[in-house]
């Protein structure tokens, strides 16, 4: 009796870990790349990287457009626009031809990735789908007094129940969706953006270390800005600053900053080391993430810091703050390698390297073993990098492995 309990429990525990290494399981990208009629789409998910929230969400539905479709978005709007109405077009509930026969009385309201962005207003966010006479299928706004504009045409691809993809013959436009001002006129003020969500001090040492030139110099390539908010400065673990040469000021101001758009669903998706404005011949100043549900850390090899709020999400600039100042090792590390700057002769840091460690809830991004024996002048930077990015990857499996750990000590305490 108590051996097949045991087994039935390992068994969940298996799937369980089977569960959660398949969740990043579909490529939207590869999905459409097999059906040349959708080029155009697919081309604008890559480019507002509307591609990378897709593939970290299971249980959705995409509704695509052919070209022909496409053609009344396409080119004739700024993509922040563009991927305000893509967004509007994956269903945070999963349809496949045969549930959007079955919605009960006919008609029912689903949320959308539009809706989660907060640039939805009211339930703008939200899409009207009914089951019309004879067989088809309308989809609208469900702003009141919308019509169903849009009508299902046919099944791409379902992979159950992860995403099901459906063809729509136009897109869905909610009220006010394609007037929305253009993000320029946010974007020229970020200081005033960065002021408003709580990062003062951030914003003033941008403007007055002359960084936020570099900032707006790559906006129209993409920007992603992890701005610490005021606390984060007060912090005991924050070095002081007025002791950093201006160079080293630059250097740390634009670690902040990636020359690249990068949402919060790209940084979700991101397995890899991620270049800042900082990285040069001098030092490498990358980052690495990890996720945990819907919460992305950001790793300097020093310290972990949590992506709090976006405060802006503008394709290609995003603007998030993070709790806590992100310290380069390259400044901040126990490498006694000198800045890029000339002047450092003398240890330009207190070396606060070791203060990180008490950060309550963070997740171990273990800098307690930066190994000081590890020798030659520069590698002690890299090494401390491809530690953290190890600890990045490895942050999700420990749980799994207490829950496995859990589950079958569970089970043996019921097998006795
Ligand atoms: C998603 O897809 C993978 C592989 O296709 C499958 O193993 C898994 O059960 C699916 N469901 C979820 C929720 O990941
Ligand atoms: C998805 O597929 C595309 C096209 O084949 C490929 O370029 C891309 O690297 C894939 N993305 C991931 C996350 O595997
Ligand atoms: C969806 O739209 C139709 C047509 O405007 C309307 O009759 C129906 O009540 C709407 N459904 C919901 C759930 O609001
Ligand atoms: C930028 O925004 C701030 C705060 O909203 C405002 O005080 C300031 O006047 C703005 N600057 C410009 C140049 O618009
Ligand atoms: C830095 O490294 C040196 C030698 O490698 C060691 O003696 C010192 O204690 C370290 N300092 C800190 C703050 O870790």
């Amino acid at each position: 009796m108590a051996a097949p309990q045991t087994f039935s429990l390992l068994a969940i525990a298996l799937s369980l870990l089977a569960l959660a290494s398949t969740v990043h399981s579909h490529n939207i990208t590869q999905i459409l790349a097999d059906n040349p009629e959708y080029s155009s789409f697919n081309s604008y998910l890559s480019q507002t990287k509307l591609a990378d929230e897709i593939n970290s969400r299971s249980t959705i539905t995409l509704l695509v457009l052919n070209n022909g479709a496409m053609a009344s978005l396409a080119g004739k709007h700024p993509l922040s626009v563009i991927k305000n109405a893509l967004s509007l077009l994956v269903l945070l509930d999963y349809y496949d031809p045969q549930k959007l026969h079955k919605i009960s009385d006919g008609t029912v309201l689903t949320t959308t990735l539009y809706q989660t962005t907060g640039n939805a207003p009211g339930n703008l966010g939200f899409v009207n789908i009914t089951d019309l006479k004879g067989g088809k299928v309308g989809f609208g706004s469900a702003a009141s007094g919308s019509k169903l504009d849009s009508s299902y045409t046919k099944s791409v691809k379902q992979i159950p129940y992860n995403i099901s993809v459906l063809e729509i013959d136009a897109p869905i436009i909610s009220p006010g969706l394609l007037t929305a001002p253009a993000p320029s006129a946010a974007v020229s003020n970020i200081t005033g953006l960065l002021e408003k969500a709580g990062c003062k001090t951030f914003a003033g040492l941008l403007v007055s270390s002359g960084v936020l030139k570099t900032y707006e110099s790559t906006i129209e390539k993409g920007l992603t800005v992890f701005a610490p908010n005021d606390e984060a400065f007060k912090d005991d673990d924050v070095p002081d600053l007025t002791k950093l040469t201006q160079a080293e000021v630059v250097s740390l101001l634009e670690y902040h900053a990636l020359a690249e758009y990068k949402p919060k669903g790209s940084l979700k998706t991101n397995k890899n080391k991620i270049s800042t404005l900082a990285t040069n011949g001098a030092g490498k100043y990358d980052l690495t993430t990890s996720t945990s549900g819907d919460e992305v850390v950001l790793h300097t090899g020093i310290a972990p810091s949590r992506l709090a709020d976006t405060v802006l999400d503008a394709t290609p600039v995003v603007i998030f703050t993070v709790d806590k100042v992100l310290l380069p090792p390259e400044l901040f590390g126990n490498a006694t390698s000198p800045a890029p700057a000339p002047a450092p002769v003398t240890a330009p840091t207190p070396s606060p390297a070791e203060g990180p460690s008490p950060t309550a809830a963070s997740p171990p991004a273990p800098p307690t073993d930066e190994s000081p024996e590890s020798s030659p002048s520069d590698s002690p930077v890299g090494s401390a990098n491809s530690k953290s990015a190890n600890a990045a990857v490895a942050v999700s499996s420990p749980s799994l492995f207490t829950a496995l750990v859990t589950l079958v000590a569970i089970a043996v305490s019921v097998s006795l």
